[in-house]
Protein backbone atom coordinates (compact mmCIF):
# COMPACT_ATOMS: atom_id res chain seq x y z
CA UNK A 1 0.00 0.00 0.00
CA UNK A 2 1.71 3.24 -1.13
CA UNK A 3 -1.57 5.84 -0.58
CA UNK A 4 -4.06 5.89 1.53
CA UNK A 5 -7.25 8.53 2.09
CA UNK A 6 -9.23 7.39 5.29
CA UNK A 7 -12.43 10.15 5.53
CA UNK A 8 -11.56 13.21 3.47
CA UNK A 9 -13.98 16.46 3.29
CA UNK A 10 -13.24 19.07 0.92
CA UNK A 11 -16.35 21.57 1.01
CA UNK A 12 -16.42 24.69 -1.77
CA UNK A 13 -18.96 27.05 -1.21
CA UNK A 14 -22.29 25.72 -1.60
CA UNK A 15 -20.68 22.18 -2.32
CA UNK A 16 -19.42 19.38 -0.57
CA UNK A 17 -17.09 17.92 -3.43
CA UNK A 18 -15.91 14.95 -1.39
CA UNK A 19 -17.66 14.27 1.64
CA UNK A 20 -15.91 11.24 3.12
CA UNK A 21 -13.82 9.37 0.40
CA UNK A 22 -11.89 6.39 1.28
CA UNK A 23 -9.20 5.43 -1.32
CA UNK A 24 -6.06 2.98 -1.00
CA UNK A 25 -3.91 2.08 -3.65
CA UNK A 26 -1.01 -0.30 -3.66
CA UNK A 27 2.20 0.16 -6.00
CA UNK A 28 2.48 -0.82 -9.03
CA UNK A 29 -1.39 -1.03 -9.76
CA UNK A 30 -3.78 1.10 -11.77
CA UNK A 31 -6.02 2.05 -9.86
CA UNK A 32 -9.21 3.38 -11.71
CA UNK A 33 -11.49 5.99 -10.49
CA UNK A 34 -15.13 6.18 -11.75
CA UNK A 35 -17.85 8.15 -11.13
CA UNK A 36 -20.67 10.60 -12.74
CA UNK A 37 -19.69 13.85 -13.64
CA UNK A 38 -19.49 16.08 -10.63
CA UNK A 39 -18.80 13.07 -8.35
CA UNK A 40 -15.33 14.17 -7.19
CA UNK A 41 -13.05 12.76 -8.87
CA UNK A 42 -10.78 15.48 -10.23
CA UNK A 43 -11.36 17.20 -6.77
CA UNK A 44 -10.04 14.27 -5.42
CA UNK A 45 -6.77 14.16 -7.61
CA UNK A 46 -6.59 18.25 -7.06
CA UNK A 47 -6.09 17.65 -3.56
CA UNK A 48 -3.73 14.79 -4.02
CA UNK A 49 -1.56 17.24 -6.13
CA UNK A 50 -1.58 19.97 -3.64
CA UNK A 51 -3.86 22.32 -5.74
CA UNK A 52 -6.16 22.01 -3.17
CA UNK A 53 -6.62 21.09 0.53
CA UNK A 54 -8.41 19.05 2.27
CA UNK A 55 -11.20 20.46 4.79
CA UNK A 56 -10.81 17.02 7.12
CA UNK A 57 -9.72 13.13 6.74
CA UNK A 58 -6.40 11.79 6.84
CA UNK A 59 -4.13 10.95 3.83
CA UNK A 60 -0.98 8.37 4.23
CA UNK A 61 1.75 8.58 1.42
CA UNK A 62 4.11 5.89 1.68
CA UNK A 63 3.32 5.11 5.52
CA UNK A 64 3.64 9.12 6.43
CA UNK A 65 0.78 11.80 6.72
CA UNK A 66 0.79 13.67 3.94
CA UNK A 67 -0.59 16.92 3.43
CA UNK A 68 1.29 18.71 0.55
CA UNK A 69 1.03 22.22 0.25
CA UNK A 70 1.56 23.59 -2.75
CA UNK A 71 1.63 21.27 -6.01
CA UNK A 72 5.39 21.76 -6.19
CA UNK A 73 5.77 19.74 -2.46
CA UNK A 74 3.33 16.76 -3.63
CA UNK A 75 5.91 16.92 -7.17
CA UNK A 76 8.99 16.44 -4.59
CA UNK A 77 7.00 13.74 -2.82
CA UNK A 78 6.83 11.99 -5.82
CA UNK A 79 3.35 12.16 -6.99
CA UNK A 80 2.76 13.82 -10.55
CA UNK A 81 -0.39 14.70 -12.05
CA UNK A 82 -2.14 14.82 -15.35
CA UNK A 83 -4.83 17.12 -15.43
CA UNK A 84 -8.20 16.79 -17.34
CA UNK A 85 -7.71 20.29 -18.41
CA UNK A 86 -4.24 20.46 -19.62
CA UNK A 87 -2.12 22.67 -17.64
CA UNK A 88 0.30 23.29 -20.25
CA UNK A 89 2.35 27.12 -20.70
CA UNK A 90 2.10 27.53 -24.59
CA UNK A 91 4.40 30.18 -24.34
CA UNK A 92 7.48 27.73 -23.56
CA UNK A 93 8.98 25.18 -25.26
CA UNK A 94 8.34 21.45 -25.16
CA UNK A 95 11.50 21.11 -22.90
CA UNK A 96 10.80 24.12 -20.66
CA UNK A 97 7.21 22.80 -19.63
CA UNK A 98 8.86 19.10 -18.22
CA UNK A 99 11.10 20.77 -15.88
CA UNK A 100 8.97 23.89 -15.31
CA UNK A 101 9.51 24.60 -11.50
CA UNK A 102 12.40 22.00 -11.39
CA UNK A 103 14.76 22.46 -13.40
CA UNK A 104 17.83 20.46 -13.52
CA UNK A 105 21.14 21.89 -12.54
CA UNK A 106 24.75 20.87 -12.97
CA UNK A 107 28.06 21.09 -13.18
CA UNK A 108 29.26 22.49 -17.09
CA UNK A 109 26.01 22.56 -18.99
CA UNK A 110 23.69 25.32 -18.88
CA UNK A 111 20.28 23.94 -17.29
CA UNK A 112 18.73 24.43 -20.40
CA UNK A 113 20.88 21.91 -22.40
CA UNK A 114 20.59 19.45 -19.28
CA UNK A 115 16.50 20.05 -19.78
CA UNK A 116 16.54 19.39 -23.56
CA UNK A 117 18.67 16.73 -23.33
CA UNK A 118 16.99 14.64 -20.44
CA UNK A 119 13.32 15.94 -22.29
CA UNK A 120 14.44 13.78 -25.20
CA UNK A 121 15.34 11.15 -23.85
CA UNK A 122 12.10 10.90 -22.13
CA UNK A 123 10.04 11.85 -25.34
CA UNK A 124 11.71 8.73 -26.96
CA UNK A 125 11.13 6.60 -23.94
CA UNK A 126 7.34 7.63 -24.64
CA UNK A 127 7.20 6.78 -28.38
CA UNK A 128 7.30 10.13 -29.63
CA UNK A 129 10.83 10.98 -30.64
CA UNK A 130 9.56 13.64 -33.27
CA UNK A 131 8.62 16.34 -30.45
CA UNK A 132 11.60 18.45 -30.00
CA UNK A 133 12.24 20.03 -26.99
CA UNK A 134 12.62 23.47 -28.32
CA UNK A 135 9.25 23.40 -30.54
CA UNK A 136 6.86 25.97 -28.85
CA UNK A 137 4.17 24.51 -26.67
CA UNK A 138 1.35 26.69 -28.67
CA UNK A 139 2.20 24.83 -31.96
CA UNK A 140 1.45 20.88 -30.89
CA UNK A 141 -1.81 19.84 -31.43
CA UNK A 142 -3.96 18.42 -28.48
CA UNK A 143 -2.45 14.50 -28.42
CA UNK A 144 1.28 16.02 -28.72
CA UNK A 145 0.30 18.16 -25.50
CA UNK A 146 -0.65 15.37 -23.54
CA UNK A 147 2.35 13.79 -24.43
CA UNK A 148 4.14 16.65 -23.16
CA UNK A 149 2.33 16.16 -19.62
CA UNK A 150 2.99 13.14 -19.26
CA UNK A 151 6.76 14.01 -20.06
CA UNK A 152 6.28 16.60 -17.43
CA UNK A 153 5.33 13.46 -15.15
CA UNK A 154 8.02 11.44 -16.27
CA UNK A 155 10.51 14.18 -15.29
CA UNK A 156 9.97 14.00 -11.55
CA UNK A 157 11.05 10.66 -9.91
CA UNK A 158 7.29 9.93 -9.88
CA UNK A 159 6.00 7.06 -7.28
CA UNK A 160 2.70 7.83 -8.26
CA UNK A 161 1.30 9.30 -11.47
CA UNK A 162 -2.33 10.28 -11.35
CA UNK A 163 -4.32 10.62 -14.87
CA UNK A 164 -7.54 12.51 -15.13
CA UNK A 165 -9.17 11.88 -18.67
CA UNK A 166 -6.24 10.87 -20.05
CA UNK A 167 -7.40 9.40 -23.53
CA UNK A 168 -10.12 12.22 -24.29
CA UNK A 169 -7.88 13.61 -26.33
CA UNK A 170 -6.18 10.72 -27.66
CA UNK A 171 -6.79 8.81 -30.83
CA UNK A 172 -7.23 5.20 -30.80
CA UNK A 173 -3.47 4.29 -31.48
CA UNK A 174 -2.63 6.75 -29.08
CA UNK A 175 -4.31 5.35 -26.27
CA UNK A 176 -2.92 2.19 -26.95
CA UNK A 177 1.21 3.84 -26.63
CA UNK A 178 -0.52 5.49 -23.82
CA UNK A 179 -1.22 1.64 -22.11
CA UNK A 180 1.95 0.44 -23.41
CA UNK A 181 3.72 3.16 -21.45
CA UNK A 182 1.45 2.41 -18.25
CA UNK A 183 2.32 -0.80 -18.33
CA UNK A 184 5.88 -0.09 -18.50
CA UNK A 185 5.29 2.52 -15.02
CA UNK A 186 3.62 -0.33 -13.17
CA UNK A 187 6.21 -2.75 -14.01
CA UNK A 188 8.58 -0.66 -12.16
CA UNK A 189 6.25 -0.56 -9.18
CA UNK A 190 5.43 3.10 -10.24
CA UNK A 191 1.42 3.20 -9.24
CA UNK A 192 -0.84 4.77 -11.36
CA UNK A 193 -4.57 6.48 -10.17
CA UNK A 194 -6.55 6.43 -13.60
CA UNK A 195 -10.07 8.47 -14.66
CA UNK A 196 -11.82 7.83 -17.48
CA UNK A 197 -15.66 7.50 -18.02
CA UNK A 198 -14.88 4.49 -20.82
CA UNK A 199 -15.61 1.16 -18.84
CA UNK A 200 -13.70 -0.56 -22.04
CA UNK A 201 -10.36 1.32 -20.81
CA UNK A 202 -11.09 0.50 -17.49
CA UNK A 203 -11.21 -2.90 -18.50
CA UNK A 204 -7.73 -3.16 -20.17
CA UNK A 205 -5.41 -0.79 -18.16
CA UNK A 206 -7.10 -0.87 -14.81
CA UNK A 207 -6.35 -3.72 -12.00
CA UNK A 208 -8.96 -2.21 -9.09
CA UNK A 209 -11.50 0.43 -9.56
CA UNK A 210 -13.11 2.84 -6.02
CA UNK A 211 -16.25 4.15 -7.17
CA UNK A 212 -16.98 7.74 -6.00
CA UNK A 213 -20.93 9.04 -5.83
CA UNK A 214 -21.48 12.51 -4.90
CA UNK A 215 -18.40 13.06 -2.92
CA UNK A 216 -18.36 9.53 -1.23
CA UNK A 217 -16.96 5.87 -1.59
CA UNK A 218 -20.06 4.24 -2.58
CA UNK A 219 -17.52 0.98 -3.65
CA UNK A 220 -13.77 0.32 -3.23
CA UNK A 221 -11.21 -1.92 -4.89
CA UNK A 222 -13.95 -3.70 -7.09
CA UNK A 223 -11.73 -5.92 -9.80
CA UNK A 224 -11.66 -3.80 -12.51
CA UNK A 225 -11.62 -6.97 -15.34
CA UNK A 226 -14.89 -8.48 -13.96
CA UNK A 227 -17.23 -6.27 -11.65
CA UNK A 228 -20.30 -6.37 -14.18
CA UNK A 229 -21.09 -3.24 -16.05
CA UNK A 230 -24.05 -3.23 -14.21
CA UNK A 231 -22.60 -3.27 -10.90
CA UNK A 232 -20.57 -0.53 -11.97
CA UNK A 233 -22.98 1.81 -13.09
CA UNK A 234 -25.57 0.76 -10.69
CA UNK A 235 -22.88 2.23 -7.39
CA UNK A 236 -21.99 5.44 -9.68
CA UNK A 237 -25.55 6.52 -10.21
CA UNK A 238 -27.81 4.37 -7.45
CA UNK A 239 -30.08 3.51 -10.19
CA UNK A 240 -29.31 0.98 -13.35
CA UNK A 241 -28.97 2.91 -16.65
CA UNK A 242 -28.94 1.22 -19.90
CA UNK A 243 -26.41 2.71 -22.50
CA UNK A 244 -29.32 3.24 -24.99
CA UNK A 245 -29.73 5.38 -27.72
CA UNK A 246 -33.50 7.34 -27.81
CA UNK A 247 -35.68 5.90 -31.03
CA UNK A 248 -36.16 7.76 -33.86
CA UNK A 249 -38.98 9.69 -34.09
CA UNK A 250 -39.76 12.66 -37.23
CA UNK A 251 -38.70 12.00 -41.29
CA UNK A 252 -36.03 14.01 -42.25
CA UNK A 253 -36.97 16.49 -44.61
CA UNK A 254 -36.70 15.98 -48.46
CA UNK A 255 -35.10 19.39 -49.27
CA UNK A 256 -31.40 19.44 -47.91
CA UNK A 257 -30.76 22.25 -45.46
CA UNK A 258 -27.01 22.14 -46.25
CA UNK A 259 -25.05 21.48 -49.27
CA UNK A 260 -21.42 20.83 -49.00
CA UNK A 261 -19.81 20.71 -52.22
CA UNK A 262 -16.28 20.01 -52.91
CA UNK A 263 -14.70 21.63 -50.00
CA UNK A 264 -11.07 21.22 -50.03
CA UNK A 265 -8.04 22.98 -47.76
CA UNK A 266 -5.35 21.24 -48.44
CA UNK A 267 -3.39 19.57 -45.68
CA UNK A 268 -6.44 19.02 -43.82
CA UNK A 269 -9.35 17.50 -46.19
CA UNK A 270 -10.14 17.69 -49.64
CA UNK A 271 -12.97 17.48 -52.15
CA UNK A 272 -15.39 16.64 -48.97
CA UNK A 273 -19.05 16.78 -50.27
CA UNK A 274 -22.32 16.28 -47.86
CA UNK A 275 -25.37 16.97 -47.57
CA UNK A 276 -27.93 17.55 -43.98
CA UNK A 277 -31.78 17.69 -44.58
CA UNK A 278 -33.80 19.35 -42.08
CA UNK A 279 -34.73 16.98 -39.37
CA UNK A 280 -31.49 14.58 -40.21
CA UNK A 281 -28.70 13.51 -37.93
CA UNK A 282 -25.63 12.85 -40.34
CA UNK A 283 -23.11 11.53 -38.30
CA UNK A 284 -19.26 11.50 -39.21
CA UNK A 285 -16.84 8.56 -38.12
CA UNK A 286 -13.08 8.61 -38.01
CA UNK A 287 -10.07 8.97 -36.40
CA UNK A 288 -8.55 12.21 -34.09
CA UNK A 289 -6.05 13.96 -37.08
CA UNK A 290 -8.72 12.75 -40.10
CA UNK A 291 -9.81 16.21 -40.67
CA UNK A 292 -13.09 15.90 -39.44
CA UNK A 293 -12.57 18.95 -36.73
CA UNK A 294 -11.52 20.88 -39.69
CA UNK A 295 -13.92 20.25 -41.97
CA UNK A 296 -16.44 20.79 -38.96
CA UNK A 297 -15.04 24.23 -38.56
CA UNK A 298 -15.18 25.22 -42.15
CA UNK A 299 -18.33 24.34 -42.67
CA UNK A 300 -19.14 26.94 -40.07
CA UNK A 301 -16.74 29.31 -41.74
CA UNK A 302 -14.25 29.69 -38.65
CA UNK A 303 -11.33 28.58 -41.29
CA UNK A 304 -11.36 29.46 -44.83
CA UNK A 305 -11.99 26.98 -47.68
CA UNK A 306 -9.89 26.97 -50.60
CA UNK A 307 -11.99 25.93 -53.10
CA UNK A 308 -15.59 24.44 -52.86
CA UNK A 309 -19.14 25.88 -50.89
CA UNK A 310 -21.34 25.95 -48.74
CA UNK A 311 -25.15 26.68 -48.89
CA UNK A 312 -27.48 27.09 -46.15
CA UNK A 313 -31.40 26.89 -48.19
CA UNK A 314 -29.56 27.67 -51.65
CA UNK A 315 -27.73 30.34 -50.09
CA UNK A 316 -23.99 30.47 -49.71
CA UNK A 317 -22.84 30.92 -46.87
CA UNK A 318 -18.76 32.36 -45.98
CA UNK A 319 -17.81 33.20 -42.83
CA UNK A 320 -18.98 32.88 -39.51
CA UNK A 321 -21.14 35.79 -39.02
CA UNK A 322 -23.19 34.38 -42.35
CA UNK A 323 -23.19 30.91 -40.64
CA UNK A 324 -24.42 32.32 -37.38
CA UNK A 325 -27.63 34.23 -39.49
CA UNK A 326 -28.34 31.26 -41.60
CA UNK A 327 -29.04 29.45 -38.23
CA UNK A 328 -25.74 27.38 -37.96
CA UNK A 329 -24.75 26.90 -34.64
CA UNK A 330 -21.03 25.06 -33.46
CA UNK A 331 -20.34 23.18 -30.27
CA UNK A 332 -16.36 22.70 -31.22
CA UNK A 333 -13.84 20.10 -29.59
CA UNK A 334 -12.16 22.43 -27.50
CA UNK A 335 -14.68 23.98 -24.99
CA UNK A 336 -12.09 25.79 -22.68
CA UNK A 337 -10.01 27.93 -25.45
CA UNK A 338 -13.04 28.14 -27.72
CA UNK A 339 -16.66 27.91 -26.58
CA UNK A 340 -16.69 29.09 -22.62
CA UNK A 341 -16.01 32.36 -20.96
CA UNK A 342 -15.23 30.88 -17.67
CA UNK A 343 -15.45 33.01 -14.89
CA UNK A 344 -19.06 33.95 -16.59
CA UNK A 345 -22.02 32.55 -14.65
CA UNK A 346 -23.85 29.50 -16.76
CA UNK A 347 -26.53 31.51 -17.49
CA UNK A 348 -24.82 33.78 -19.61
CA UNK A 349 -22.76 31.17 -21.29
CA UNK A 350 -25.73 29.56 -21.92
CA UNK A 351 -27.48 32.68 -23.53
CA UNK A 352 -24.72 33.86 -25.73
CA UNK A 353 -23.58 32.34 -29.61
CA UNK A 354 -20.53 30.60 -30.36
CA UNK A 355 -18.48 34.04 -31.06
CA UNK A 356 -19.84 36.74 -29.15
CA UNK A 357 -19.51 39.27 -31.61
CA UNK A 358 -21.77 37.72 -33.37
CA UNK A 359 -23.91 36.66 -31.04
CA UNK A 360 -27.83 37.78 -31.70
CA UNK A 361 -29.37 37.09 -28.33
CA UNK A 362 -33.18 37.18 -28.38
CA UNK A 363 -32.93 38.10 -24.62
CA UNK A 364 -34.24 41.93 -23.51
CA UNK A 365 -34.29 41.11 -19.89
CA UNK A 366 -31.62 38.77 -17.48
CA UNK A 367 -34.63 37.49 -15.26
CA UNK A 368 -35.66 35.61 -18.74
CA UNK A 369 -32.11 34.85 -19.69
CA UNK A 370 -31.68 32.87 -16.68
CA UNK A 371 -35.32 31.21 -16.91
CA UNK A 372 -34.69 30.21 -20.07
CA UNK A 373 -30.95 28.81 -19.15
CA UNK A 374 -32.49 26.74 -16.08
CA UNK A 375 -35.11 25.21 -18.32
CA UNK A 376 -32.06 23.64 -20.45
CA UNK A 377 -30.25 23.26 -17.23
CA UNK A 378 -32.67 20.60 -16.39
CA UNK A 379 -32.93 18.97 -19.60
CA UNK A 380 -29.18 18.09 -19.03
CA UNK A 381 -29.25 17.64 -16.10
CA UNK A 382 -26.47 20.13 -14.96
CA UNK A 383 -25.10 19.23 -11.73
CA UNK A 384 -25.24 21.36 -9.26
CA UNK A 385 -28.30 22.93 -10.70
CA UNK A 386 -27.01 26.55 -10.04
CA UNK A 387 -27.34 28.50 -13.90
CA UNK A 388 -25.22 31.30 -11.42
CA UNK A 389 -22.37 29.60 -10.50
CA UNK A 390 -19.35 30.49 -12.29
CA UNK A 391 -18.53 27.80 -15.55
CA UNK A 392 -15.23 27.51 -14.08
CA UNK A 393 -16.09 25.74 -11.00
CA UNK A 394 -17.83 23.10 -13.04
CA UNK A 395 -16.70 19.32 -13.55
CA UNK A 396 -15.54 18.82 -17.05
CA UNK A 397 -18.88 17.11 -18.13
CA UNK A 398 -20.71 19.19 -16.70
CA UNK A 399 -18.69 22.76 -18.70
CA UNK A 400 -19.28 20.44 -21.85
CA UNK A 401 -23.32 20.17 -21.40
CA UNK A 402 -23.09 24.22 -20.82
CA UNK A 403 -21.69 24.35 -24.14
CA UNK A 404 -24.41 22.16 -26.13
CA UNK A 405 -26.94 23.58 -23.54
CA UNK A 406 -26.05 26.88 -25.56
CA UNK A 407 -27.81 25.73 -29.02
CA UNK A 408 -30.83 24.33 -26.92
CA UNK A 409 -31.91 27.88 -26.61
CA UNK A 410 -31.37 29.74 -30.17
CA UNK A 411 -33.39 29.41 -32.69
CA UNK A 412 -30.57 27.10 -33.89
CA UNK A 413 -31.47 25.58 -37.13
CA UNK A 414 -28.28 23.62 -38.07
CA UNK A 415 -26.05 22.38 -35.20
CA UNK A 416 -22.20 21.01 -36.02
CA UNK A 417 -21.30 18.74 -32.92
CA UNK A 418 -17.50 18.23 -32.56
CA UNK A 419 -17.45 15.57 -29.75
CA UNK A 420 -20.34 16.37 -28.08
CA UNK A 421 -20.32 13.78 -24.88
CA UNK A 422 -16.40 14.21 -24.25
CA UNK A 423 -16.41 13.77 -20.96
CA UNK A 424 -19.76 13.25 -20.32
CA UNK A 425 -20.36 10.31 -18.07
CA UNK A 426 -22.50 7.16 -19.40
CA UNK A 427 -25.76 8.56 -17.35
CA UNK A 428 -25.47 12.11 -19.03
CA UNK A 429 -25.11 10.55 -22.35
CA UNK A 430 -28.02 9.18 -22.42
CA UNK A 431 -29.97 12.83 -21.48
CA UNK A 432 -27.71 14.71 -24.18
CA UNK A 433 -28.62 11.65 -27.06
CA UNK A 434 -32.52 12.58 -25.91
CA UNK A 435 -31.93 16.21 -26.11
CA UNK A 436 -29.95 15.73 -29.80
CA UNK A 437 -32.87 13.67 -30.93
CA UNK A 438 -35.51 15.97 -29.71
CA UNK A 439 -34.00 19.02 -32.02
CA UNK A 440 -33.69 16.56 -35.30
CA UNK A 441 -37.72 16.01 -34.57
CA UNK A 442 -38.40 19.70 -34.36
CA UNK A 443 -36.52 19.78 -37.65
CA UNK A 444 -33.07 20.87 -36.68
CA UNK A 445 -30.26 19.28 -39.10
CA UNK A 446 -27.32 18.06 -37.11
CA UNK A 447 -23.93 17.44 -38.01
CA UNK A 448 -22.04 15.07 -35.86
CA UNK A 449 -18.26 14.25 -35.25
CA UNK A 450 -16.95 11.49 -32.88
CA UNK A 451 -14.55 9.18 -32.61
CA UNK A 452 -16.78 6.94 -30.86
CA UNK A 453 -18.11 4.81 -33.39
CA UNK A 454 -21.13 3.02 -31.53
CA UNK A 455 -22.31 6.93 -30.92
CA UNK A 456 -22.32 7.60 -34.52
CA UNK A 457 -24.06 4.70 -35.48
CA UNK A 458 -26.65 4.79 -32.24
CA UNK A 459 -27.37 8.65 -32.85
CA UNK A 460 -26.81 9.36 -36.53
CA UNK A 461 -29.45 8.56 -39.65
CA UNK A 462 -26.91 8.89 -42.11
CA UNK A 463 -22.96 7.72 -41.77
CA UNK A 464 -20.11 9.16 -43.28
CA UNK A 465 -16.51 7.82 -42.93
CA UNK A 466 -13.65 10.12 -42.81
CA UNK A 467 -10.44 8.69 -43.22
CA UNK A 468 -7.26 11.42 -44.27
CA UNK A 469 -8.92 14.09 -44.82
CA UNK A 470 -11.53 12.06 -47.54
CA UNK A 471 -14.90 10.84 -46.75
CA UNK A 472 -14.74 7.54 -48.46
CA UNK A 473 -17.73 5.92 -47.06
CA UNK A 474 -21.61 6.58 -46.91
CA UNK A 475 -24.57 4.63 -45.61
CA UNK A 476 -27.48 5.11 -43.63
CA UNK A 477 -26.66 4.14 -40.36
CA UNK A 478 -28.61 0.74 -39.90
CA UNK A 479 -26.94 -0.70 -42.70
CA UNK A 480 -23.35 -0.45 -41.27
CA UNK A 481 -22.21 -1.99 -38.22
CA UNK A 482 -18.99 -0.74 -36.10
CA UNK A 483 -16.26 -3.37 -37.84
CA UNK A 484 -17.11 -1.94 -41.17
CA UNK A 485 -16.37 1.00 -39.85
CA UNK A 486 -13.36 0.63 -38.09
CA UNK A 487 -11.79 -1.18 -40.93
CA UNK A 488 -12.30 1.45 -43.25
CA UNK A 489 -11.10 4.04 -40.38
CA UNK A 490 -7.79 2.01 -40.36
CA UNK A 491 -7.56 0.71 -43.26
CA UNK A 492 -9.42 2.63 -45.58
CA UNK A 493 -10.53 -0.84 -47.39
CA UNK A 494 -13.89 -1.17 -48.67
CA UNK A 495 -15.45 -3.83 -47.70
CA UNK A 496 -18.95 -3.05 -49.14
CA UNK A 497 -20.46 -0.28 -51.24
CA UNK A 498 -19.27 2.57 -53.27
CA UNK A 499 -17.67 5.60 -51.98
CA UNK A 500 -19.15 8.60 -51.04
N1 LIG B 1 -13.03 25.50 -7.82
C1 LIG B 1 -14.27 25.10 -7.52
N2 LIG B 1 -15.14 25.93 -6.89
C2 LIG B 1 -16.38 25.53 -6.58
N3 LIG B 1 -16.88 24.30 -6.85
C3 LIG B 1 -16.08 23.43 -7.46
C4 LIG B 1 -14.73 23.78 -7.84
N4 LIG B 1 -14.18 22.71 -8.44
C5 LIG B 1 -15.12 21.74 -8.44
N5 LIG B 1 -16.27 22.17 -7.86
C6 LIG B 1 -17.49 21.37 -7.66
O1 LIG B 1 -17.13 20.17 -6.99
C7 LIG B 1 -17.89 19.07 -7.48
C8 LIG B 1 -16.97 17.96 -7.94
O2 LIG B 1 -16.32 18.37 -9.16
P1 LIG B 1 -15.18 17.52 -9.87
O3 LIG B 1 -14.56 18.39 -10.88
O4 LIG B 1 -14.29 16.93 -8.82
O5 LIG B 1 -16.03 16.36 -10.56
P2 LIG B 1 -15.52 15.15 -11.49
O6 LIG B 1 -15.88 13.89 -10.78
O7 LIG B 1 -14.11 15.34 -11.85
O8 LIG B 1 -16.48 15.28 -12.76
P3 LIG B 1 -16.20 15.09 -14.36
O9 LIG B 1 -16.42 13.66 -14.67
O10 LIG B 1 -17.30 15.92 -15.00
O11 LIG B 1 -14.84 15.61 -14.66
C9 LIG B 1 -18.78 19.63 -8.57
O12 LIG B 1 -20.05 19.88 -8.00
C10 LIG B 1 -18.11 20.92 -8.97
O13 LIG B 1 -19.05 21.85 -9.46
MG1 LIG C 1 -13.15 15.77 -13.66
Amino acid sequence: MVLRLADVVKVFPGVRALDGVQLEVRAGEVHCLLGQNGAGKSTLIKVLAGVHHADAGEITWQGEPFAPATPQAAMRAGIATIYQELDLVDDLSVAENAFLGHEPSRLGFTRRRVSAYKTKEILARLGHAEITPRRMVRTLPAAAKQVVSMARALSHDARLIVMDEPSAVLAHDEVDNLFRIIRELTSQGIAVIYISHRLDEIREIGDRVTVLKDGRTTAANLPARTTPTRELVGRMTGRSIEYVFPPVTGTPGETPLLVVDNLTRSGEFAEASLTVRPGEIVGIAGLVGSGRSELLETIYGARRAESGTVTVDGAPVRGVGAAVRAGMGMAPEERKSQALLLDEPVFKNMTLASFARFAKVGFTDAGGERAAAERTADQLELRPRDVVRPVRTLSGGNQQKVVVGRWLLGGTRLLLLDEPTRGVDVGARAELYQVIRDLAANGVGVLLVSSEVPEVLGLADRVLVMREGRLIHEAPAGEIDEDTVLNLVMAGSLLEGEPA
